[in-house]
């Protein structure tokens, strides 16, 4: 299951993330928020990190205005790694490298049609398990 997460900011880019989700049959959970009123982006960084450290979800997504307050939140939780990215050699890295959990988006910095293919990289590439990546990973947990 992939948590999705968003605050006014990233609404209308988690419905393009949510529809895409859907046409690919990928399991979700929308944790909110719901409507376009503004909305507090940490409270939904903390409902992401708790599904991924949980277990209840594997992967997270979260998009707030500019992806910024979101990873910054997120990235607070001991055990997530979280990754914004605004292109795709990026999403591919930071999964292959860095094993990022979370994917940021800015929803008011990238188009749909960008961040559909920056999530499509970020889903599709495995972490590398090389040595030198995984030591990394240990020295920041
Ligand atoms: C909301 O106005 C905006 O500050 C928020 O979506 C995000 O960009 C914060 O980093």
């Amino acid at each position: 299951m992939i948590a999705v997460g968003c605050d006014h900011g990233g609404f209308a880019l988690k419905g393009v993330i949510l529809d895409y989700l859907k046409e690919k049959n990928l399991e979700y959970k929308d944790f909110g928020t719901y409507t376009a009123e503004s909305a507090d982006y940490p409270v939904y960084a903390e409902k992401v990190a708790e599904a991924v450290l949980s277990g209840e979800a594997e992967r997270g997504i979260l998009i707030c205005g500019t992806g910024i307050g979101v990873s910054i939140a997120a990235n607070r939780y001991k055990g997530i790694r979280c990754a914004l990215c605004g292109d795709v050699f990026s999403a591919k890295a930071t999964r292959a490298h860095n094993d990022s959990n979370v994917l940021a988006l800015g929803g008011r910095v990238t188009g749909p049609g960008l961040a559909l293919e920056i999530l499509e990289a970020w889903l599709n590439t495995e972490f590398s398990n090389e040595e030198r990546h995984q030591r990394r990973i240990y020295m920041m947990s």
